[in-house]
């Protein structure tokens, strides 16, 4: 029996595009559009904002790895008095720079790859880590950079089974090829325990995404480049869109004390 660190990788690894399907995509079909990924206001409450601020003292300090746009970690300040972000893509990282600006929050901002990039940053009282398990392969080592990384507490949230998951009938549409439903979070959780971190979790019910104007034509144009298709389709996948809109989705919260 392989360990559940090897299913994760190798369930990953089963999401790889089609090299003939990729080659002709149009736009990179991995990247995030930055508007989908906006801090909501600055007090907005989820299960993750409430498990890290039980363990962020006043004027404490929060590492964001894979921040985006900040979601998970600008609602954290105040309390927090400063953020240190990570993130490989940088105009997500442009997107968070410009609220914490606009909110006179101090950041350090880190360009790069976890756990690539783990010792330029300092040990912050919480860590956070929103929705990037599943672009990790070798989880255990992200996970374990995490940790040492915290003085108090980690927080990661991510989706009970792949992001991609919903997107399934439309490749199959568009690809005529079956996508994957692997891994879940529940491995995710194994992986951990393989690496001697036994985790807390919640699970609770994420909202659909408030689709209008022009966060619907961005949604539409992410969905668009995840299927490898060309911008002229992007009134059929309006289309689709509006007979299947998203629904909300299962995610699981994992935390774990110093
Ligand atoms: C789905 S977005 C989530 C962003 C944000 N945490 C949130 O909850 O809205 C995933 C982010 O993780 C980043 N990312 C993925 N793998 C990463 C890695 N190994 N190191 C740093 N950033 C990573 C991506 O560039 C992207 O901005």
């Amino acid at each position: 029996m392989s360990s559940a660190a090897q299913r994760w990788a190798d369930e990953l690894a089963a999401w790889r595009i089609d090299p003939d399907i990729l080659a002709r995509a149009p736009e990179n079909p991995y990247a995030f559009p930055p508007g989908l990924f906006r801090a909501a206001h600055p007090e907005s409450t989820t299960p993750l904002t409430e498990r890290a601020r039980a363990a962020l003292p006043d004027s404490g300090t929060v590492l964001d790895v894979g921040a985006g746009a900040g979601a998970a970690s600008l609602p954290l300040a105040p309390p927090a008095g400063h953020l240190v972000v990570v993130d490989t893509q940088p105009s997500m990282l442009d997107e968070l720079a410009s609220t914490a600006s606009g909110r006179g929050l101090r950041i350090t901002r880190v360009d790069g790859e976890w756990p690539g990039v783990a010792d330029q940053v300092p040990v912050c009282d919480v860590v956070v880590c929103s929705h990037v398990a599943y672009n990790v392969p070798d989880l255990g080592p992200f996970a374990q950079a995490l940790n040492d990384r915290a003085r108090n507490r980690v927080v990661l949230e991510l989706h009970s089974d792949h992001p991609w998951v919903p997107l399934g009938p439309l490749w199959q549409r568009y690809h005529h090829q079956p996508r994957p439903t692997g891994p879940t979070a529940e491995l995710a959780v194994a992986v951990l325990r393989e690496h001697g971190i036994e985790p807390q979790q919640q699970v609770w019910e994420r909202p659909a995404p408030d689709l209008d104007g022009e966060a619907l034509a961005t949604y539409v144009a992410f969905t668009r480049r995840r299927l490898c298709l060309p911008s002229e389709r992007d009134p059929e996948i309006a289309d689709h869109l509006a007979a299947h809109p998203p629904q909300p989705r299962r995610s699981v919260v994992l935390w774990w004390d110093r």
